[in-house]
């Protein structure tokens, strides 16, 4: 199983926050952002590991990160040139992947569950990780049905159910020849829900629901979000409140 960090993108949502820096090198708490995608790959087992990002930043992502080895991991660099979408993205992966299975997460995206099992048990097809929340409609939204997810719609005005998609996926190397049968979307992107949909038509598609506290980071009330779960989390005290606030809709 390899690792693939999505840390592309302009961040203009956070901007001017992301003016000088790219998103994921921002401070999550008591660091920056990017290092949690990292742990949750490496508790998962994960020692191989490619970091997508984009051109302006690529070399402070190498200053933070260096080779790997005094975390026992490897990483690898892959610059996206322009920022086309999550899916274009992932393209960028498939020579680092040659042909294994890959989990892959968003750069902005903060777990505290541990998906060891998961990553040890894949076989084929795909899985996606749901986590219920008040505000679905700023995510992509599964909707499903005896025990299988039969649609993802991304950020629906109005959401079936209230299970997001969270930024973490894994696939079997099937993934890049799907990646390559993507049109833009209406945001000209390629879009990972297109790729997440294709596995559900192919009935190959499974699920598992978070039990851990979930978070995004990348806007303004996210990443404050994100930076109180992981204090509240460190000084082991309850975030449920934080979880119950609603977050604005961008
Ligand atoms: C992306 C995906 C969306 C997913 C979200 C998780 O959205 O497109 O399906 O729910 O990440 O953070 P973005 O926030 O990059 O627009």
């Amino acid at each position: 199983m390899k690792g693939v960090i999505l840390a592309g993108g302009t961040g203009s949502r956070l901007y001017p926050l992301t003016k000088v820096t790219n998103k994921h090198l921002l401070p999550v708490y008591n660091r920056p952002m990017i290092c949690y995608p990292i742990e949750t790959l490496i508790a998962a087992g994960i020692k191989e590991i490619l970091i997508v990002s984009g051109r302006g930043h690529a070399g402070h992502f190498l200053e933070l990160l260096g080779s790997g080895t005094d975390l026992g991991v490897k990483f690898t660099y892959e610059i996206q040139e322009k920022a086309g979408g999550i899916a274009q993205a992932l393209g960028l992966a498939e020579d680092f992947v040659d042909g294994d299975n890959v989990t892959v997460i968003l750069g902005d995206n903060i777990f505290q569950d541990n998906i060891m099992d998961d990553a040890r048990d894949f076989k084929q097809g795909a899985r996606v990780f749901l986590k219920e929340v008040l505000e679905a409609q700023r995510f992509g939204v599964a909707e499903l049905e005896d025990g299988k997810v039969i649609d993802i719609e991304e950020k629906p005005a109005v959401p079936k159910t209230n299970f997001a998609v969270t930024g973490l996926y894994i696939y079997d190397s099937e993934v890049f020849e799907i990646i390559r049968t993507l049109k833009p979307s209406g945001r000209g992107e390629l879009e990972i829900t297109d790729v997440n949909n294709y596995y559900i038509k192919k009935k190959s598609m499974e699920y598992r629901i978070l039990n851990g506290f979930w978070s995004d980071a990348g806007t303004y009330e996210s990443l404050l979000r994100a930076g109180m779960l992981v204090r509240q989390h460190m000084q082991n005290k309850s975030v449920e409140v934080l979880l119950r606030a609603e977050l604005p809709v961008p």
